[in-house]
């Protein structure tokens, strides 16, 4: 399996290169940035020589300081914003008449505006889209410079951590009079056929030429072609085709085989436009009475929602580090994401493709009615339909992508929503505390909310016939004005199990999904006993949350009231056949939302791992229910004092039972029934090691045991990649041991890391929701024996050494 997940990062990669290879250039070197304002800054001559020089992407509020008083406050992150501009200096070669010139900017957050050589290109204003200008007729031969504006001052805007600057990637794109139009193709595979349909952008007066699609098997073998003559007018024509190959390999989340399709126009006998798509085979349904289905099997969406960050990285998108976070979430057994609450990266996309996990891309977190101050309602009127239609030309091709939202629990779902009164905070919690029936719509007339999600829905359809669209729903009532719209072709449930039980009868026929589920609370390492009880928090919406540790408990016992246990909502997905799957809040935790409590925590309790990439224990739940890899996962650790007692919980599968010993001696047999999913031992803790050991029709299949660790003694090093590659990340876990290599799980220990050769550290993190401490830094206080360290590799890959010191360990040198 993991060899098959590599073959497919190798073709993407492949593909993602020769992609681009024609003449669409990465754009992102050599940029200048001052995080500061004038109007001054657009003009060519501005006097940019003192400014900082950097490569793109990048995002400037994880380089900040976290403060109270940062106007995102705890919930956009507690880091700062602003206004800063970039700027480049390039010159073009060939400036010849038949030659266009774009630029592509991937996403800029916030309100960016463009300028060339002085002249403004345009503003943008929602942070997660993705546009082109054209500079064809704004360059000139010598010296041109590009200036960009980007405005992330008015905040809140936004009830997660957003980032700043240009954070995703930039490329240049050069082309003839004729070729194929921004977003130009859109393939439909089938079993049956390859529904190919072009838009060619014409600069010239209407001329004939040849188009030619052909089909590349995953290896670059051309399976099949097809040439036509085509009248390209001026402007912009579509043009469709269908190409056959026999017996096509599938795309599943097991096996993501990839097709590229290669448009080319050709005219007076030369290539003049190469353009590569990337497709794939397969077919799905969302049903009424079954669930989910893909390529005739009915499975349930194992997915997570996720949020755009990467951790102590940012917002600042990189390859390594969405395939990290993928990844480990695709070793956990999860087949699907849900892009909360915006369109992701390209590359994010990219990689969902490739590694078998289903989308649900996202549109808005909002409409009209904003959820905190100056977030894009403002922008909405004027932006949606822009917005949207571009997220669907972008996105329409990926594989990955099963499903479009138009939307996040939007306050339209009502008549009137008080929420856009309310602080960031208190909007967070209101969304879920419900609103009283009065706020519903009744009546024959559909009222104007219910027409805007029929509007939205349309602006999909126009685009995209051949995936469903839902909207991610709070108000679980029929009578929810997005519902009562009609337009709605799956029902998508926030939460709300219990009402879950009534959508046979109150949708009949609609397929249903929990576009968002669980919202459990937890820390790393921290534990809440008796651990059968269930902690709710934050009590009451309006009421800031205290309780003096700000830690959630790594048991399963924590949630907030709107939320459910992973294990119960797991089980209700399991067990009801109509429920196509959940996507959980959430896979990862994120920077922002820190509830329930407020700062200094300044980032999500919600994730099933933590923020510096370190499974919280659920992860091993969940990974026993999903994958057949063989689990057996006992915890917590064993340093408590003598006499305490302990409740120890162990996750498994492939095995009818478990005995756990502590110093040898039995403390019982415990067995899994159908609807639980782990089992659980209170015993008193005596120092040495405790143990257990799973058993199969009576033969022993896996044993684990932990000991009780000595002093901290040392630092251990262990990367993620031996073999680093040029411009890569890695990723690197600094642990505190004891003098036999045990974990030390309270080692608090301040460890500073130094690096030589060719990499540099980027950033660094220990999970922890309240640490204050840098991302930006080159040390970190461990947090349960652990901290990240991540080095991000030069331009060449070439010998690197690590090294880990601390007072009164022993330091660790490791070299790649
Ligand atoms: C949901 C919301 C998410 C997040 C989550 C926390 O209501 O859609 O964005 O706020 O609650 O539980």
């Amino acid at each position: 399996m993991m060899k098959k997940f590599l073959s497919a990062i190798l073709l993407s990669l492949f593909f993602a290169v020769t992609a681009d290879a024609g003449n669409r250039k990465n754009f992102d070197e050599g940029w200048l940035f001052l995080l500061a304002d004038s109007s001054q800054m657009s003009a060519p001559e501005y006097n940019d020589s003192f400014w900082r020089k950097l490569d793109l992407p990048h995002d400037w509020a994880i380089e900040g300081d976290f403060s109270d008083s940062n106007p995102s406050g705890a919930t956009g992150g507690a880091l700062p914003g602003g206004v800063g501009w970039y700027r480049k200096h390039f010159t073009v070669s060939d400036l010849s008449v038949s030659k266009h010139y774009y630029i592509d900017f991937d996403g800029v957050y916030m309100n960016s505006t463009v300028y060339v050589n002085g002249q403004v290109l345009g503003t943008r204003p929602y942070g997660y889209s993705s546009f082109r200008y054209e500079l064809t007729h704004f360059l000139h031969a010598g010296d041109n410079v590009i200036a960009v504006r980007v405005d992330n001052a008015l905040q809140p805007n936004s009830r997660w951590y957003s980032g700043c600057g240009i954070y995703r990637h930039v490329w240049l794109y050069d082309t003839q009079d004729i070729h194929v139009a921004h977003w130009g193709t859109f393939v439909k595979a089938s079993p049956k056929e390859f529904d190919i349909s072009v838009s060619i952008e014409n600069h010239a007066s209407g001329s004939k030429v040849q188009l030619r699609n052909s089909v590349l098997d995953a290896t670059g073998r051309r399976v099949a072609t097809s040439t036509a003559v085509v009248l390209a007018a001026n402007g912009v024509s579509t043009h469709k085709m269908r190409l056959r190959v026999k017996k096509p390999h599938l795309w599943d989340v097991d096996s993501p085989y990839l097709y590229t399709v290669c448009t080319e126009i050709v005219k007076d006998g030369r290539v003049v436009d190469t353009y590569l798509t990337q497709t794939g085979v397969r077919t799905f349904r969302f049903d009424a009475k079954t669930g989910f289905w893909l390529n005739g099997r009915n499975i349930k969406l194992n997915g997570v929602c996720d949020h755009h960050d990467m951790g102590c990285l940012g917002a600042a998108v990189h390859h390594d580090a969405i395939l990290r976070k993928l990844s480990m979430l695709k070793q956990m057994g999860c087949n699907a994401v849900r892009t909360s609450h915006n369109p992701p990266a390209p590359e994010y996309l990219q990689l969902c493709d490739s590694l078998g996990l289903l989308v649900m891309d996202e549109s808005f977190d909002m409409w009209h009615r904003k959820k905190t101050q100056y977030d894009y309602a403002q922008f909405f009127d004027k932006w949606f339909e822009r917005d949207l239609t571009d997220m669907i030309l972008r996105d329409r091709n990926h594989p990955s992508i099963v499903v479009w939202s138009i939307g996040n629990e939007v306050l339209e779902q009502w008549s009137s929503a008080d929420a856009d009164t309310l602080t960031a905070e208190q909007a967070n919690l209101i969304l879920n505390a419900g609103h009283d029936a009065s706020q519903l719509a009744y009546g024959a007339e559909l009222s104007l909310q219910s027409k805007l999600t029929q509007r939205l829905v349309s602006i999909v359809k126009s685009l995209d016939t051949s995936r469903p669209v839902t909207a991610g729903c709070n108000e679980p009532s029929p009578n929810n004005h997005l519902f009562k719209s009609g337009a709605l072709d799956v029902i998508g449930y926030n939460y709300h199990i219990a009402d879950a039980r009534n959508v046979p009868q109150n949708f009949p026929e609609k397929p249903f999904v929990f576009t968002e589920s669980v919202s459990a609370l937890q820390s790393t390492g921290f534990y809440r006993m008796p651990s059968d009880s269930l902690y709710l928090a934050p009590m009451f919406w309006w009421k800031p949350f205290t309780d003096g540790i700000n830690k959630c408990s790594a048991y399963d016992n924590m949630r907030a009231p709107w939320g459910a246990l992973h294990e119960e909502s797991w089980d209700f997905v399991k067990h009801t056949p109509y429920c196509s799957g959940q996507f959980i809040w959430t896979g990862w935790d994120y920077i922002g939302e820190p509830t329930p409590y407020g700062y200094p925590a300044r980032s999500s309790y919600f994730g099933i791992i933590d923020l510096a990439g370190f499974p919280k224990d659920v992860y091993y739940m969940y990974q026993s229910e999903w994958t057949n890899k063989p689990v057996l996962h006992l915890f917590p650790h064993w340093n408590w004092l003598p006499g305490q007692q302990i409740d120890m919980w162990c996750y498994y599968n492939n095995a009818d039972e478990v005995e756990l010993f502590v110093n040898g001696s039995s403390k019982g047999v415990r067995r899994k029934g159908e609807h639980d999913y782990h089992v659980c031992w209170r015993v008193v803790f005596e120092p040495g090691e405790v143990k257990v050991v799973a058993r199969k029709q009576g033969k022993v299949v896996g044993e684990k045991s932990i000991k009780t660790a000595g002093q901290p003694h040392a630092i251990r090093l262990t990367a993620d990649s031996t073999k680093p590659h040029a411009n890569g990340l890695v990723f690197v876990t600094a642990e505190v041991v004891d003098a036999q290599g045990n974990l030390c799980p309270w080692a608090e220990n301040e460890l500073f890391f130094s690096v030589k050769g060719n990499a540099r550290i980027v950033a660094v993190d220990n999970g922890v929701q309240t640490s204050l401490e840098r991302f930006v830094d080159n040390k970190r206080r461990a947090a349960n024996g652990k901290a990240l360290v991540v080095l991000q590799v030069g331009k060449k890959a070439g010998n690197i050494e690590l090294t880990a010191q601390a007072i009164d360990l022993k330091a660790q040198r490791k070299t790649f």
